[in-house]
This record gives C-alpha cells, sequence and structure tokens, in this order.
C-alpha cells in the first residue's frame, strides 16, 4: 500500500525523464514508448512550431490531460504552477522531456529561433478540459 502510495505520488509530479539515446556517427536517435518511457497512453500528438519572439504558449490547466514536451530543436521554458509554487523548466535537448500531470497551470515561454516542440497527450483534444481562467484554476487546486 505504502509503495503503491509513493509510486502515486511520484507519476503525479512534473519531471524531466531522460529518454534513451542511440548515439552514432550518422547522427543520434531517441525513442519514447507510451508506459514504458512515459507514464500514461498516447492519445494524441501535436507540435508548436514558428513561434514569434517573444510569444507565449499555454495560459492554461487541463482538469485530466497529461503531457509529455519534447524540444525536437531549439530551446524553449515551461513554467508550471500547482497553485503555491512554480517552478520553470528548461527543455533544450531533444533526448530529454518533461512530464506534465493533470492540473497543473502552465505557460511556454523563451522560445529560441526555430524551436520545435512536440507534445504527447493522454487524452483526445477537449475544449472542456481546459481550464483557461486563473481564478477558476485556483478554486480547482482547492488553492
Ligand atoms: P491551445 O491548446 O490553447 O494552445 P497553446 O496551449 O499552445 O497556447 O490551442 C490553440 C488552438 O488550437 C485552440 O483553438 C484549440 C486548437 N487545438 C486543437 O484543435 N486540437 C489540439 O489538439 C490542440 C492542442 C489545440
Amino acid at each position: 500500500m505504502l509503495i503503491q502510495g509513493l509510486l502515486q505520488s511520484n507519476m503525479d509530479k512534473p519531471r524531466i525523464i531522460q529518454l534513451p539515446k542511440i548515439s552514432d556517427p550518422r547522427g543520434n536517435l531517441s525513442v519514447i514508448e507510451e508506459l514504458k518511457d512515459i507514464p500514461f497512453k498516447i492519445e494524441r500528438t501535436y507540435w508548436i512550431y514558428d513561434v514569434p519572439g517573444g510569444e507565449n504558449r499555454g495560459g492554461h490547466a487541463y482538469k485530466e490531460n497529461q503531457e509529455f514536451i519534447v524540444a525536437l530543436s531549439g530551446s524553449f521554458d515551461v513554467v508550471l504552477d500547482n497553485g503555491i509554487e512554480k517552478k520553470t523548466f528548461s527543455l533544450n535537448r531533444s533526448y530529454n522531456g518533461l512530464y506534465v500531470p493533470k492540473g497543473m497551470w502552465r505557460e511556454m515561454t523563451s522560445f529560441s529561433t526555430n524551436s520545435l516542440a512536440l507534445v504527447l497527450s493522454s487524452t483526445k483534444y477537449d475544449a472542456n478540459d481546459y481550464i483557461r481562467d486563473y481564478a477558476e484554476f485556483l478554486k480547482f487546486a482547492g488553492v
């Protein structure tokens, strides 16, 4: 029971996950397998690109959706907020990704020129899963 509880709390924690990297003089290769390298089944994949300098993305939370975000090219920051504290994760390696549990306010900032953000999602797109109002998010988070 205790171990189950610990696993559960670790699953719900935002964290950088280092992906397998197969180094090769011909070029490196990294891979993501659902439920192995990331803790959820992939229902959707989208990517963010051509972000003009100074623009931010995100600024919302999901009630159910979990995400895994990889900087396939370039760099950007993901700011995660649980309603009490904010933490900034800098992504700039294509073999690292950020696991974002459900129920966190998240913003993506500081995109470098030509950066490419790959996002794997645990649910299909559902506009009703979004919380776009910060006050509503705080209420949802019980803060
Ligand atoms: P949104 O998730 O708000 O983007 P971001 O968090 O990067 O700022 O999505 C922007 C628009 O794209 C919004 O109108 C919804 C639409 N969209 C889809 O239709 N399907 C999707 O899977 C996603 C992620 C967004």
